[in-house]
């Protein structure tokens, strides 16, 4: 099954996440994201420990070897299972022929593994695709290293408390007598960290909707809107929900609250967490990026724009980014930001707030498209943000993982100056 979902990721483009659905084995799991996170590095010990190259129709034997090779390197799992599970599964995939390979390959690495991380290019060595290498080093040529090897760790998981029916302590409490060891999030007003990662419908009250899952950055953008009761608040990419539900949670008595996306699909995501959270917007599916198609001519106080973008920042949470993702994306999403600001500007009123968010960490989604669009309308005034981590720049703020110690995302907070 890891095998089948890594090739179907790497080889049509699927999402792991959905070959995983309805699997909920957290050993399966492990598997496939770890080999995604360290792929090219495995790839290079297995390069060097074949003694001759598979055939293209072989894949799968090599995503096997590389299934193998994760436990080896990285697993608790005991050599003998790890050889054993590994080299059986080629009866799975109808290769039985492969499993003197494959058992040689994975007992050659055990002897060999001092000697293989020499000489590694950097794309092994990183473990990140060479665009990604040189976006990342030329937007922060000071840290680049920290944050792909972040990227390469298992991030925290952080909920979020539902601040409308319960208070941190109180759910600390809960997840104790649960016995599953957690500590308030420092850096955010709702966060929990827990210690060990666990599937949502463990999570006492999550279906009650007493929790949500949301990492620590994402948590900000409730607080840092600056909407006030009676206001008219529109999310304009608000799929999956999560930044819409904690803004409806933080602010209780606003006038009406818009939410679109795009994707029917993603929609439904939205009404689901809506439901289980027990609050209500106004959804739309929509190109916000062409309000003729969708606005009514009432203007917002207040616009979220959580911009569709490479998803740089939150690798370690979705290490399949690292393989989805081309180097041809980035020119398009900058264009479909830049469409996004530039019409809904146009939407908002006088004195009012623009909140734009990327979870990526390169400076043409973020500052540099900020730049743009503050240099084309006159009307913009940048604001100050007073946020617990991140680097200030001009026209925002950026957290960056290993720098951070969080998810990499871009905040720039935006008010129209009277003309
Ligand atoms: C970063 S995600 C939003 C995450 C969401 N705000 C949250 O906190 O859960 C970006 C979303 O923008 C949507 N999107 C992309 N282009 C769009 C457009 N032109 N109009 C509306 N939605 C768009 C995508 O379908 C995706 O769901």
């Amino acid at each position: 099954m890891a095998v089948h979902t890594l090739l179907s990721m790497l080889e049509q483009g699927r999402s792991m996440d959905k070959t995983l659905k309805g699997l909920p084995s957290p050993l399966l799991r492990e598997l496939v994201y770890g080999v995604a996170r360290w792929y090219w590095r495995l790839k290079a010990y297995a390069d060097q420990l074949l003694q001759k190259p598979l055939r293209a129709k072989d894949s799968d034997v090599m995503m096997l070897i590389l299934v193998g090779l994760y436990q080896l390197a990285h697993l608790r799992v005991p050599v003998y299972a790890s050889i054993n599970e590994t080299v059986s599964a080629c009866e799975h995939l109808g290769k039985g022929w492969a499993k003197g390979l494959v058992n040689a390959v994975l007992r050659s690495y055990l002897r060999r593994k001092d000697e293989l991380d020499v000489d590694l290019p950097d794309v092994a060595k990183y473990c990140h695709p060479s665009w990604i290498i040189e976006r990342v080093s030329d937007s922060w040529p000071a840290h680049w290293r920290e944050i792909l090897s972040a990227n390469n760790e298992r991030p925290p998981m952080v909920l979020r408390v539902n601040r409308q029916r319960i208070d941190r302590s109180s759910y600390l409490q809960k997840l104790c007598q649960k016995n599953m060891s957690a500590v308030i999030d420092p850096l955010s007003g709702d966060g929990v960290l827990v210690d060990k990662p666990v599937d949502v419908n463990e999570l006492p009250g999550f279906s009650d909707g007493l929790v949500s899952v949301q990492d620590t950055v994402a948590q900000w953008a409730a607080d840092v809107l600056p909407a006030q009761p009676g206001n008219r608040v529109l999310d304009a990419c608000a799929a999956p929900g999560g930044k819409l539900t904690h803004i409806l949670e933080a602010h209780q008595s606003l006038a009406e609250v818009i939410a679109i996306d795009i994707s029917q699909k993603r929609v439904d995501l939205i009404r689901d967490n809506l439901a289980r959270l027990g609050l209500a917007a106004k959804l739309l599916v929509a190109d916000a990026a062409d309000p003729s198609t969708w606005w009514d001519g009432a203007l917002f106080d207040c616009i979220v724009v959580d911009a569709p973008c490479t998803g740089t920042g939150v690798i370690r949470r979705r290490p399949e980014i690292k393989h989805l993702r081309h180097p041809e994306d980035l020119g398009k999403l900058v264009e479909q930001q830049a469409a996004l600001l530039d019409h809904l500007w146009q939407t908002l009123i006088s004195h009012g707030y623009l909140l734009y968010i990327t979870c990526s960490i390169l400076k043409e989604e973020n500052e540099a498209q900020i730049e743009r669009f503050s240099a084309a309308n006159s009307d913009v005034k940048i604001c100050e943000l007073d946020l617990p981590t991140g680097t200030k720049g001009r026209y925002g703020l950026q957290t960056l993982p290993g720098v951070h110690k969080v998810d990499g995302f871009y905040y720039s907070l935006m008010q129209k100056k009277v003309a």
